[in-house]
């Protein structure tokens, strides 16, 4: 079935739910997209996780100031910047994402639930302070090269970037926050996400189970399986621009 964009214009409480899918098209590769996706590079077992910052900081700290020098060269696109625009036009708007960039705040996003953590907020893996040193020259993080972490002025201890690692918890505040506005709003856009990862992919779920339409917007059609969810078939930067522009004028 089509989606009204009338139901948009209407929404009383809009969540916005986001994957990497969003910020694709600023050039930031997403994880799994068949030929540009980083986990093409990598195997993420052996740089996500603890054991491996543990085994290898500097690789692993390398290869993250590699992505986060490439979201600093981005910039938002019409999607993110649309979204910004949505915060504005409805009474109520809970933008929550999975990426770890900070796009959606440069689009002027007022507050975003990041879910998996960000690579602009460092912390120390011994203490959990946050780093506020001087980041890397940009130069010694090329993608992939090896860098040393910086240490900890408290305790010495190696600075790790701020992202949710595999086998590790979701920040538990900011995961109740989303649950719960999934739980309450009438309309939820999923916008560029596989949903493969939990706990996240439940929230699309839980909206639904709540009554509230869902509607997903990717390249890749989305399978449907309640007749409140629709699957708007396209990239972000075009489609959520268009909604907007449609719902609102
Ligand atoms: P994925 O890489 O799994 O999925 C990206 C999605 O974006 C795919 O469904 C693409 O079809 C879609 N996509 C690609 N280009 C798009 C465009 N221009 N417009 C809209 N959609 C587009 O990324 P996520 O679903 O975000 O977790 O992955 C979830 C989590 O998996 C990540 O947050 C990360 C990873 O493990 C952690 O780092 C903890």
């Amino acid at each position: 079935m089509e989606f009204d964009p009338q139901y948009l214009a209407r929404a009383r409480h809009l969540v916005v739910f986001t994957g990497a899918g969003v910020s694709a098209e600023s050039g930031i590769p997403t994880f799994r997209d068949a030929l540009s996706g980083l986990w093409e590079q990598f195997d993420p077992a052996q740089l996500a996780t603890p054991q491996a910052f543990r085994a290898d900081p500097a690789l692993v700290w390398g290869w993250y100031e590699g992505r986060r020098l490439k979201v600093l060269e981005a910039q938002p696109n019409p999607a993110h910047l649309a979204i910004a625009e949505l915060a504005r036009r409805v009474p109520r708007l809970t933008l929550i994402t999975q990426n770890v960039d900070d796009l959606h705040e440069r689009a002027g996003s007022p507050s975003v639930l990041h879910l998996h953590g960000s690579l602009h907020t460092p912390i120390c893996f011994a203490c959990q302070r946050p780093w506020r040193g001087e980041p890397a020259a940009p130069v010694l993080a090329e993608h992939g090269s090896r860098l040393e972490p910086p240490r900890c002025s408290g305790c010495n201890g190696k600075i790790r970037p701020g992202v949710v690692w595999f086998g590790e918890a979701l920040p538990p505040a900011v995961l109740k926050a989303a649950f719960k506005a999934a739980g309450d709003c009438d309309l939820l856009l999923s916008v560029g996400t596989s949903g493969l990862v939990q706990p996240a992919a439940q929230i699309p779920q839980l909206a639904l189970q709540q009554g509230a339409r869902v509607v997903h917007i990717n390249p890749q059609p989305q399978e449907c399986h309640a007749p409140q969810e629709y699957s708007l078939t396209g990239p972000a930067g075009q489609l959520l621009p268009q909604l907007v522009q449609r719902a609102f004028t």
